[in-house]
């Protein structure tokens, strides 16, 4: 069985030291592990090019056009059997490292558009995808916070499992944690984190989340979306919509059982939202020939021009 570990941070920082306790601990309990410090690792923005959801769609299997490390990488984590990420906590949340990870990770990755292109791959009697990129997997984040401000960690790590649906075992953050080696409760708990995950990696069908109960039932969510002047929100991990009501002294979100099924992290939701989408990229591909569409785009294409980088020119 085998764990990956991959941070985020500075090289031999807090995110890396707390990832080797982690990995470290899952070794003693017999796991194969490997660590990647990210940045060592030629990762570009993802460049809005959808050429992964096409080339998905049109049959033709996983495609990128961005060169790097990035398709190198999604294997590793592909053929990994638990994965634990250690990211720093930016601006309350998950670093553009991460956000970046998670953008390349996006349509591309969709679970529910991996096993439709499978699927028609063997229909058109071709091989499907590598299995690799199909299996079920654990996953864990932890963010390392200097300060306390972090209350959208959790939310940002999360979405990274959304696309390729994989299970979030642990999902956690430690604040003031320059010193995070020296406080012996963090680095027991990064061990937890580490059993667990090594835990639900050895049987992954019955893994189960080990963390704390969110307000959202469906995804624990802990951040929601208030749709202004209204009671209704939004769980901005699953996307589920409801009101928050106080249940035994605490916020609940309550949404409709027969809702459910629109979560973004299940199959059905994402054949919903893929279902969506296909819709609209048939209306937009009908617009690009409409000539009042046309002369709209030329004429702010032509009225001003971006000012180029000082250093690419
Ligand atoms: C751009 C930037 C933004 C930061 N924002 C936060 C923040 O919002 N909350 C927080 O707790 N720490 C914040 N920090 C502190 C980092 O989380 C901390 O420096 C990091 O965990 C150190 O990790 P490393 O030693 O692995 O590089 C910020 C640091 C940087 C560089």
């Amino acid at each position: 069985m085998k764990i990956l570990g991959l941070s985020c941070g500075t090289r031999n920082g807090n995110n890396d030291t707390m990832c080797r306790v982690a990995l470290e601990e899952a070794q003693k309990l017999g796991a194969e592990i490997e660590f990647i410090h990210v940045f060592d690792w030629d990762i570009k923005y993802c460049s809005g090019c959808v050429a992964c959801s096409r080339g998905l769609v049109m049959g033709k299997g996983m495609i990128c056009t961005q060169k790097d490390d990035y398709a190198a990488l999604f294997d590793k984590m592909a053929e990994a059997d638990g994965v634990l990420i250690v990211d720093p906590i930016y601006e309350s949340g998950g670093s553009g490292l991460f956000h970046v990870l998670c953008d390349r990770m996006g349509p591309g990755h969709d679970m529910g558009m991996l096993m439709m292109a499978d699927g028609q791959l063997k229909e058109q009697g071709k091989e499907g995808l590598d299995p690799k990129y199909l299996k079920k997997k654990a996953i864990s984040f932890v963010g390392i916070g200097g300060s306390d401000w972090a209350c959208r960690v959790e939310t940002d790590h999360a979405m990274l499992a959304m696309s390729p649906a994989w299970k979030v075992i642990d999902n956690d953050y430690f604040s003031w944690s320059k010193d995070v080696i020296m406080q012996d409760d963090k680095v027991e708990r990064m061990k937890e984190i580490a059993r667990n995950l090594v835990e639900a990696a050895a049987d992954i069908e019955n893994a189960e989340w080990k963390g704390k109960e969110g307000a959202c039932p469906h995804c624990h969510g802990n951040n929601f979306y208030i749709f202004p002047g209204t009671t209704k929100c939004v769980c901005e991990l699953c996307g589920l919509e409801g009101t928050l009501e106080v249940v035994d002294g605490a916020f609940k979100f309550k949404f409709a059982p027969e809702d459910e099924h629109k979560a973004h992290d299940t199959l059905s939701g994402k054949k919903l939202h893929g279902d969506d989408i296909f819709q609209n990229e048939g209306r937009l591909m009908n617009l690009f020939k409409d000539p009042e569409f046309k002369a709209r785009k030329e004429h702010y294409t032509s009225v001003i021009a971006p000012t180029p980088s000082p250093s690419v020119g």
